[in-house]
């Protein structure tokens, strides 16, 4: 079931710690199985409201959207192409938005958005991506890979490597991975890019096992997966910080050989030079091919989900 599940039915998806593993094994199922069942969203519209940046996202969402049989409305920069640049507020923005469409997908640079737009919401949200808070269907998405990969989403060893401060697909993914028995965390960041206290503390809610690392050599043997992040720069007010943390960590086929076989490496992508390029086509990589193929298959489950069509 659905936690904080509004009363009136309507169903938002704001942040990883609102599902339980039961809703989470439901929606995976539902993502393998759209074909089988021939799940359509004919007649329904999804709005994409981006404030920032996106391309994957977005378009694996409308993507998403099309494939079903449902139709989009979008706008790829709203802060430029909607009222907001006339000083409308996000509220009225929901509020006017959601006479056009049946499912709104919102990214936003302000870490509280998704709150204020549920506030107003009479059709579903979905967050895309909320400040450095949380992306939810990301790491939906990521969890449905390595489950895919290893069969399960308990008794995984899993690095988070990089900017754990203010990349919200990291947070969002340690909250899943704390709702399942056995998984073990290593936290790897350089000092001021630390993982923030309130996720650590869910951490230890959970009694997950986790600890804090500076490098990714001493923990390459060790784990399952290496979910590896882009230091997120538009979230940086000091440009000379930015420069000297960018290239904190790298993954390249020497670090790659030396972890096991099985072992996978993820990112949310975009990359910068996190990950090198010779690592692409080892069997290890899953950011250019499984994880891609999640998102599309999670965000059909989720639009299912919420529309109550699955
Ligand atoms: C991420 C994001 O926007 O948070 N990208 C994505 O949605 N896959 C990661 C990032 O921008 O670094």
């Amino acid at each position: 079931m659905l936690q904080g599940k509004p009363q009136g039915g309507l169903m938002h998806i704001a942040r990883a710690q609102q599902f339980d593993t039961a809703f989470i094994e439901q929606l995976f199922a539902i993502a393998d199985t759209i074909e089988q069942k021939a799940l359509r969203m004919n007649g329904l519209i999804l709005g994409s409201l981006f404030y920032e940046p996106s391309l994957r996202t977005r378009w694996s969402f409308e993507s998403a959207m099309h494939r079903l049989g449902g139709a989009v409305i979008s706008t790829e920069d709203a802060k430029i192409f909607s009222s907001a640049a006339k000083g409308e507020t996000l509220e009225d923005t929901i509020r006017v938005a959601g006479k056009y469409v049946d499912i709104i997908a919102l990214r936003h640079y302000d870490d509280h958005a998704m709150e204020q737009a549920m506030e107003v919401a009479r059709i579903p949200l979905i967050n895309a991506g909320c400040g450095r808070n949380q992306h939810p269907t990301q790491a939906l998405l990521d969890l449905h890979t390595i489950k895919k990969r290893f069969g399960r989403t308990e008794e995984l060893h899993v690095a988070l490597a990089g900017d754990l401060e203010n990349g919200r697909t990291v947070h969002s993914l340690a909250y899943l991975l704390g709702k399942y028995r056995g998984n073990r965390l290593i936290l790897v960041s350089p000092p001021e890019l630390r993982m923030p206290q309130g996720v650590k503390d869910y951490l230890e809610r959970h009694d997950v096992q986790w600890r804090e690392v500076l490098t990714l050599e001493e923990i390459a043997e060790e784990v399952d997966v290496i979910y590896q992040t882009r230091v997120q720069r538009e979230r940086f007010s000091d440009e000379a910080a930015y420069e000297r943390l960018k290239d904190s960590y790298r993954i390249d086929a020497a670090l790659v050989s030396r972890m096991r076989e099985t072992a996978v490496i993820m990112h949310p992508l975009p990359r910068n030079s996190e990950i090198a390029r010779d690592v692409d086509e080892m069997p290890n990589a899953a950011y250019l091919d499984d994880q891609i193929e999640s998102g599309v298959a999670i965000r059909k489950a989720l639009l299912l989900m919420v529309a109550g069509r699955a």
